[in-house]
């Protein structure tokens, strides 16, 4: 979909993100064609540099960040020619005058500012930016996380973003949402009528939600101490993906009626008490480093493993837990929703089919795709025995090369193009941290610790317990 002529401008410019995400996004966006010609993108950040300085800062990032097969030379000197550079100082006046007239010399209607700057400098600038009145009728907002570190400090973000914004402008990232498995959730769901009859407590046992990484807080001890997987992963990612398996059809796929139906789910989330929680910590590994090493404080009770079981009060999922975990340093990095069915009524076979349960995967990563598995008869003459076989969709088999695009590739364009769908609103965010301010102020309030894991792992021992509980298992970890 075409968008118009835009003026991009990245707070943050010089930082990690920028670096890794947005600008190799920006860059593969523009060599497939998308961002119209007089487009423009300004880094903008406190380091004095020069707009050539700039430029070569954003070549190397291209150079590091995109593979080299998938560009020719002349497309980054091409990219480089749209980029410019504004020095400004958040605290102060520096540097905001020439931001201004550099944006008013243009004649691009549409303006986007990305805020990919620490949560201490969104006040200072958005109120710079309008008080040198850089705020159009045709401004977006982009604003990644963390949005709050717990449901005070979100409301105050989003009063300091609505003192200047309007809710319709302003387009909070969780780049989950911008995956292209997640999209197809939803089409999933609302495009068939095979598998909405099923989807509710009269025929789903239970759903679990995975998201486990490899990496460990190696590098980002600070910032991970302060934060822990639940505030890191699940108020946002797991939050989301479990309100787009769960919610209500939507009547429309707009942004408002999307999310009214996020966060009717959001707000039926059950209070979870603390025995349903399960947090860890992983341990060190001969020579390999614990986690209270990676972030400094052997007396931290931060977890980097959280496990969960969640219910959702309302008609559709009474009495079907909806189980997620998350967490660092584990066996295998892969995110995935599973709807486990329940078995059969009454089985006409004999015992080889007892228990046996449908069970519809839908894969995150690595491999994004589908998989439901079913029972069939066992092929030969062995009479009529079963055997469970998966129904698999690779999205790698059915996508042409070079279809799908990166999280970050859709969002900035959505964003540029005023499309709000993927974004979470005000509410949507302050729901989802009451949620999870209850369960940390148990943690706060316990004198238990988390319990430490294995490298390499599928978590903590206990996580296991909490299916367990339940006579149910964990799906296996690839
Ligand atoms: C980020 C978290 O939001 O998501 C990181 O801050 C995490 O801790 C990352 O590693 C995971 O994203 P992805 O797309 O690699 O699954």
């Amino acid at each position: 979909i075409p968008v118009q002529p835009f003026d991009l401008v990245v707070f943050g410019g010089t930082g990690d993100l920028s670096r890794r995400k947005i600008l190799p996004a920006l860059f593969r966006r523009v060599m497939a064609g998308q961002c119209p010609e007089g487009s423009r993108i300004i880094g903008a950040s406190r380091s004095k540099l020069t707009a050539d300085e700039f430029r070569e800062m954003v070549r190397k990032s291209i150079n590091e960040f995109v593979p080299a097969k998938e560009f020719k030379a002349a497309d980054l000197e091409a990219f480089l020619l749209m980029v410019e550079y504004c020095a400004v100082d958040a605290f102060s006046d520096a540097g905001w005058t020439k931001l201004a007239d550099t944006l008013s010399m243009g004649d691009n209607a549409i303006r986007t500012f990305y805020l990919s700057i620490s949560p201490t400098l969104i006040t200072p600038t958005t109120r710079q930016m309008a008080s040198f009145k850089l705020i159009t009728h045709e401004t977006r907002v982009v604003v990644e996380k963390p949005l709050g570190t717990d449901l005070d400090s979100a409301k105050s973000l989003n009063k300091t973003l609505k003192d200047v914004f309007e809710e319709r402008q302003i387009y909070r990232i969780d780049h989950y949402l911008g995956k292209e498995t997640v999209q197809n959730l939803m089409a999933l769901r609302f495009a068939n009528v095979l598998l909405e009859p099923l989807w509710n407590s009269k025929y789903v046992d239970h759903v679990q939600i995975t998201v486990a990484e490899t990496v460990s807080v190696d590098g980002r001890g600070e910032y991970y101490d302060l934060s822990g997987a639940m505030r890191d992963m699940v108020q946002n990612h797991l939050m989301q993906l479990l309100c787009l398996v769960a919610m209500e059809p939507p009547s429309r796929f707009d942004a408002d009626a999307v999310r009214d139906e996020k966060l009717k789910v959001i707000r039926a989330l059950e209070p979870v008490s603390m025995r349903n929680t399960v947090r860890g910590q992983y341990r060190s590994e001969g020579e390999i480093a614990s986690f209270l090493d990676h972030v400094g404080n052997s007396a931290s009770n931060t977890e980097s493993y959280v496990a969960l079981k969640a219910e959702i009060g309302n008609w559709r999922w009474a009495g079907v837990p909806f189980y997620l975990r998350t967490g660092k340093a584990l066996k295998k990095r892969v995110s995935e929703i599973t709807l486990v069915f329940k078995p059969v009524p009454h089985s006409i076979f004999d015992d080889s089919n007892e228990g046996f349960q449908n069970k519809l995967i839908i894969r995150l990563q690595p491999e994004e795709g589908i998989t439901l598995h079913m029972s069939v008869k066992e092929p030969g003459p062995g009479g009529m025995r079963l055997t469970e076989v998966p129904l698999d969709m690779s999205f790698a088999d059915v996508v042409p090369e070079g279809v799908t695009i990166d999280a970050y590739e859709r969002l900035i364009m959505d964003a540029v193009r005023g499309n709000q769908t993927l974004f979470m609103r005000g509410d949507e965010v302050e729901a989802a941290w009451a949620w999870v301010d209850h369960i940390i102020a148990q943690w706060d309030a316990s004198s238990s610790k988390p319990h430490s894991y294995d490298q390499g792992s599928t978590g903590p021992e206990d996580a296991i317990a909490l299916l367990a509980r339940d006579a149910r298992r964990w799906q296996p970890m690839g």
